[in-house]
C-alpha cells in the first residue's frame, strides 16, 4: 500500500520531533519540511534527508535560501500540492490564515496545542477520541497538558463513569531552546481563573467535570500536574487499583520515586536521556507511584509532563485517523511506539 504523504509546516521544537516520528512509521513518509528562511534547523533537514521549503510563497522569503548552503524546494503550495495530509506546527495563533491555504490546496490538516479548538471544531488525544476523528478533514491535536491530563484521567473515567477533577498546572517558564521567556526568578501564577489547560480536556472527553489553575516556574524541564480527582460513590477502587490501571495504560510511566531515587522533574529527564530518544524525549506521562493516594472517593496524584515531546507519538495517530489507515487506538498507538522504540534502537 502506497504510504501517506506528510508535510510539516513549522520545523520548529514541534515539527522537528513530529518529522522523525512520521519517518519512523512504515505507513507515512515526510515529503517535506518548512522554515521561515535558513538557520540551523535546517542543518538536521538536510542530514534527515527531508526536502526544505518554505513556509511562504512570497518571492522574496523563498530567495532568502538561495545564499545559504540550503536547497529550498520552494514555497509551502509546492509541497501542499506534494501532501495527503499537513502537520501544522507554526507557532501558535497562525492557525486560521494557515487552515486556509490547506483547504484551498484541498490536503487535510492537523493543528497543535497552540490552536484553540474552534478552529477546527475537532481535537485528538489517541486515548479519548480516535474514531471521532476518523476521516475528518481537519483536527487539533491538544496540547501537552491537556494530553497528559487525558492520558491519566481517561482510563479513570472509563472505569468510573464520572469524574470531578481539580489540578494546579506547575509549568515550565520555558523550552530549553527559548531565550526570550521567563519568569527566571520569580512564580508567576496565570490570572486568568480557572485556565485553560483542564476545561481543555473536555474537548476530547466532554464527560470529565474538570478546572485547573496554572502557575509559571523558573524551569525549562517538565510540568508537574498537582491533581485532585473526585470518584462517584461506590467505585470499588483502591490506591493499588488505580495505580494497577495506570501501569497498564499505553504511554504512561508510574515509578516509585523514593525507591528509584526519581523524587525530581531532573531526575525524571536524566533518566528519560538514559533511554535514549533523540533530545532526551519522555512521550510517556510520569506518575510517581509514592504521590498517588485514594482516601474514601477523592484521589490525590502528580504527574510530571515532558512538554516538548508526550505530543509526538500523539500526531502520529492523528494521521491514521484522519487518513482512516487505523480504527483502533491501541492498534494504532502499538504501531507508533513501536516503530519509534525500532526507529531509535530502545
Ligand atoms: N514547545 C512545546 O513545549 C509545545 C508543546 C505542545 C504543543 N506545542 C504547540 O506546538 C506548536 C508549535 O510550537 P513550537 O514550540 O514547536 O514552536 P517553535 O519552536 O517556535 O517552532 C515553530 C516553527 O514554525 C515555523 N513558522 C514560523 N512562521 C510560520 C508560519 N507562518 N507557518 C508555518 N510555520 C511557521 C518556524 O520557522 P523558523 O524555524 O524558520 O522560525 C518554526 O520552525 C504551537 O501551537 C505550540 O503551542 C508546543
Amino acid at each position: 500500500m502506497a504510504r501517506v504523504k506528510v508535510a510539516i509546516n513549522g520545523y520548529g521544537t514541534i515539527g522537528k520531533r513530529v518529522a522523525d516520528a512520521i519517518d519512523a512509521q512504515n505507513d507515512m513518509e515526510i515529503v517535506g519540511v518548512t522554515k521561515t528562511g535558513p538557520s540551523f534547523g535546517c542543518e538536521m533537514a538536510a542530514k534527515k534527508g527531508f526536502d526544505l521549503y518554505c513556509t511562504s510563497d512570497d518571492k522574496d522569503m523563498i530567495s532568502s535560501f538561495e545564499d545559504s548552503r540550503f536547497v529550498c524546494k520552494g514555497g509551502l503550495k509546492d509541497l501542499l500540492s506534494k501532501s495527503d495530509v499537513v502537520i501544522d506546527c507554526s507557532p501558535g495563533k497562525m492557525g486560521a490564515t494557515n487552515l486556509k491555504k490547506y483547504q484551498e490546496a484541498g490536503v487535510k490538516s492537523i493543528f497543535q496545542g497552540g490552536e484553540k479548538h474552534s478552529l477546527t471544531g475537532l481535537s485528538y488525544t489517541s486515548c479519548a477520541n480516535h474514531l471521532e476523528n476518523f476521516g475528518a478533514e481537519t483536527t487539533r491535536v491538544v496540547s501537552c497538558n491537556t494530553t497528559g491530563l487525558s492520558r491519566t484521567l481517561v482510563p479513570l473515567y472509563d472505569l468510573c463513569g464520572s469524574l470531578k477533577v481539580e489540578c494546579t498546572m506547575i509549568r515550565r517558564a520555558a523550552d530549553p531552546g527559548d531565550s526570550n521567556k521567563g519568569p527566571i526568578n520569580a512564580i508567576k501564577p496565570v490570572l486568568k481563573v480557572p485556565s485553560h489547560h483542564g476545561p481543555d480536556v473536555m474537548t476530547v472527553k466532554p464527560e470529565i467535570e474538570i478546572n485547573s489553575l496554572a502557575v509559571a516556574v523558573p524551569t525549562t524541564i517538565m510540568h508537574v500536574h498537582a491533581i485532585i480527582a473526585d470518584l462517584p460513590e461506590n467505585h470499588g477502587l483502591t490506591t493499588e487499583k488505580i495505580l494497577d490501571i495506570w501501569k497498564g495504560t499505553p504511554r504512561v510511566i508510574v515509578m516509585n520515586g523514593q525507591g528509584n531515587r526519581i523524587t525530581t522533574t531532573a531526575e525524571v529527564m536524566e533518566m528519560a536521556r538514559d533511554i535514549g530518544r533523540k533530545w532526551g524525549d519522555l512521550h510517556e506521562i510520569f506518575v510517581w507511584e509514592d504521590g498517588v493516594r485514594l482516601i474514601g472517593n477523592r484521589l490525590y496524584y502528580f504527574q510530571a509532563i515532558h512538554q516538548e515531546s508526550d505530543v509526538i507519538p500523539e500526531n502520529v495517530d492523528c494521521v491514521r485517523a484522519l487518513m482512516k489507515l487505523e480504527q483502533s487506538w491501541t492498534e494504532s498507538v502499538t504501531k507508533t511506539d513501536q516503530a519509534i522504540s525500532r526507529y531509535y534502537n530502545i
